[in-house]
């Protein structure tokens, strides 16, 4: 496309975007006329898009980290805020740590830990099939592997007691707040991925619990939450005998608790 033709195309496209309420209008005309191959794909991602498909899904990738993170349909966009647990996750992770990304959906939390991390030993698991599917894309070039299940069920025996890093962004919408979340997310994302029952703490809760039966010794485990639920994380952890903190990023409007478990000290 010569640089006139693809002006006139932006501009087009921006206007038209712009109309149906997109606020990164010019960004997205650039990512949607890079990604069709022919005018008539190019007309469908727009109505697809102004029609409020999430962006991403009509990419097939997010960018995160700095990497582009494949996203299917169906599957949780991550989210800028989510590079904070990365970021904290990836101080703590040596070479040749253990790390685990619970509730991982698209993998793009552990992809991009062994991105930053280096060689790391990296499982993740999420329980619904789609974002298994599209984890195991992600996580493979990183040399990791995907489980499937409930939490903690979904992982290998030979994980306990053994998990250096232990990672999670698990659902934490409360119920009742689901319908107040953007159309984006709430049409298009599923439940599982947003619900975290009555308090929004159900899956956290239960990650906590059984935490330390999987950590090493001085092993630590990471959940992100939000600032106002992150006092009742923090208890659950420490319920759980972790030691914990709280941690919060102004840069990426982002909370995160972060739990120790004693490490074992030999005479
Ligand atoms: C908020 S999304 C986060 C996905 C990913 N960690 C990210 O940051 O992009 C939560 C994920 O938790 C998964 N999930 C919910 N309940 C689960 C459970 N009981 N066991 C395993 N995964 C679960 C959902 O399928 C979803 O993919």
């Amino acid at each position: 496309m010569s640089a006139t033709t693809f002006q006139h195309s932006h501009s087009a496209v921006t206007a038209r975007l712009r109309w149906a309420g997109c606020v990164f209008a010019e960004d997205e005309a650039r990512l949607l006329i890079a990604a069709a191959h022919a005018p008539e794909v190019l007309e469908r991602l727009i109505e697809q898009r102004a029609s409020g498909l999430p962006l991403e899904y009509l990419l097939g990738w997010a960018e995160f980290c700095g990497q582009h993170i494949a996203v299917d349909p169906g599957v949780f966009v991550p989210r800028r805020r989510t590079e904070y647990l990365v970021q904290e996750a990836a101080r703590l992770a040596r070479p040749g740590a253990v790390v685990v990304d619970l509730c991982c959906g698209s993998g793009a939390v552990g992809a991009a830990l062994a991105a930053s991390a280096g060689s790391i030993e990296l499982h993740a698991a999420d329980v619904d099939p789609a974002a298994v599917r599209c984890a195991r894309r992600n996580i493979a070039a990183a040399g990791g592997h995907v489980h499937e299940g409930d939490l903690y069920s979904a992982l290998p025996d030979a994980l306990r007691g053994q998990v250096d890093v232990l990672v999670a962004n698990a659902p934490y919408v409360p119920t009742d707040s689901i319908g107040m979340m953007p159309p984006e997310a709430r049409l298009h994302e599923p439940l599982v991925a947003l619900d975290g029952g009555a308090d929004g703490l159900d899956v956290q809760r239960r990650i906590a619990e059984e935490a330390p039966s999987w950590l090493a010794p001085g092993g630590w485990l990471l959940i992100e939450t939000s600032a106002r639920q992150a006092p009742t994380t923090a208890a659950l952890f420490g319920h759980a005998g972790l030691s914990t903190r709280v941690v919060h990023s102004e840069e990426f409007d982002a909370t995160v608790v972060l739990g120790k478990r004693q490490e074992i000290h030999r005479k």
